[in-house]
């Protein structure tokens, strides 16, 4: 699938922005704060509702505004799908998909599917094990809605169960407790068994994309941290059990101590621990190469690639590992933002540019 057209209006530092785009590789190229980055967002945020980077959504609406609007049309082998989504401060987002609005906005996922890559995505293996979560939740999500409805559940329930833990009526905690337990183990096993069933998609198609970068020297593992694994029903059985053995700490603890909400994923480079040992290169190809693993399986299973966006990746990597990249991503629609463009590393590609300057810009084809 790619996206046809791309409208930004009040997005961010796009006044008005409306872009045509080639279903190969597109590259925002420009100085530093012109609007790159936003734009690479604003793809993003078409195609599943989400900001990849706004801690609250409504930040993407234009300083001075008080709405903003983001709609495009991509094609896919199900026929052209028009998503228009609207912005407004204190009002709910507006989704309309071919014309029809949404009740809710998880059913935008799914529609045109979308890879997110930035340097901030470094989180995916530096950091707490709740962005590793949320790499899985949002990938999964765009594969299979459902278990974005479960996660909103799940995540429900366990608010309730939290609160109850501090409650003051200890008869009423141990009274009701068991009621929660049960409902949490239920959503809580569909996630867990999701996120392994992903998770052992995901091993190999991470592991080549990692051997492919790395010319064949690194060996990248990855495998879920589970507390409890199997298949649904054995996992609901231990899942429940275990919430009930730990009630007690759960109510020293004020909050829920086991669950997919405490979960990880361990990532290994030749048998080493890639948070603590590898180098920040090291760092950047794994959590590129887990990326790329995204596309494969999402081609895998819908038969087609996702779009792929990559904001300010280049610079991160050396002169090899962006060739082999940009070598990987024939088939996939790509748009990529850079400062520069290292003739060296585009000799030989086609690509349409997008010259960036204050959230406006020039085009120019290049072919390779
Ligand atoms: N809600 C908003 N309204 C208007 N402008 C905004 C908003 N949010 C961010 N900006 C501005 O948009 C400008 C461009 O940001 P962007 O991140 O897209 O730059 P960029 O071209 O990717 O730059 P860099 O090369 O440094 O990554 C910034 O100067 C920022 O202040
Ligand atoms: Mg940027």
């Amino acid at each position: 699938m790619f996206l046809k057209e791309l409208k930004l209006n009040g997005f961010r530092n796009w006044n008005l922005g409306e872009f045509t785009f080639s279903p190969g590789l597109n590259v925002l190229c420009g100085n530093n704060a012109q609007g790159k980055t936003n734009c690479a967002e604003g793809v993003f945020f078409l195609c599943t509702g989400i900001s990849p980077l706004a801690s609250r959504e409504k930040q993407v609406i234009a300083f001075g505004r008080e709405e903003a609007s983001v709609s495009g049309t991509a094609a896919t082998s199900f026929g052209d799908v028009k998503v228009e989504i609207s912005l407004k401060e204190g009002k709910r987002k507006q989704i309309k998909v071919n014309g029809a609005t949404l009740s809710k906005a998880g059913d935008l996922l799914g529609n045109v599917n979308a890879v997110f890559f930035n340097p901030d995505e470094l989180k995916l293996i530096k950091d707490a094990p709740s962005d590793r979560r949320r790499f899985l939740d949002v990938a999964i999500s765009q594969l299979k809605r459902p278990y974005f409805y479960e996660l909103l559940r799940y995540n429900k329930i366990l608010e309730q169960r939290n609160r109850l833990l501090k409650e003051e009526d200890e008869e009423t905690v141990w009274e009701t407790l068991p009621v929660w337990d049960e409902q949490l183990a239920e959503a809580g096993s569909y996630i867990m068994v999701q996120r392994q069933e992903f998770c052992e998609k995901l091993a190999p198609y991470a592991k080549a994309a990692h051997a492919a970068l790395t010319a064949g020297k690194e060996e990248l593992v990855i495998s879920p941290e589970c507390k409890f694994t199997g298949d649904q029903k054995t996992i609901f059985h231990a899942f429940f059990e275990g919430l009930a053995r730990r009630r007690e700490q759960d109510l020293r603890a004020g909050f829920t101590t086991v669950g997919p909400h405490r979960d990880d994923l361990k990532i290994e480079i030749n048998g080493s621990d890639v948070k603590t040992y590898c180098s920040q290169g090291q760092k950047r190809s794994a959590a590129l190469s887990i990326k790329l693993a995204e596309l494969d399986i999402m081609r895998a299973e819908t038969g087609e690639y996702p779009l792929f966006i990559l904001d300010d990746v280049l610079s991160e990597l050396d002169k090899d590992r962006q060739k082999r990249l940009l070598s990987k991503l024939s088939g996939v629609q790509t748009v990529l933002t850079a400062t520069h463009l290292d003739e060296e590393v585009f000799q030989g590609l086609s690509y349409r540019l997008f010259t960036v300057d204050h959230g406006t810009y020039t085009v120019r084809e290049e072919k390779g």
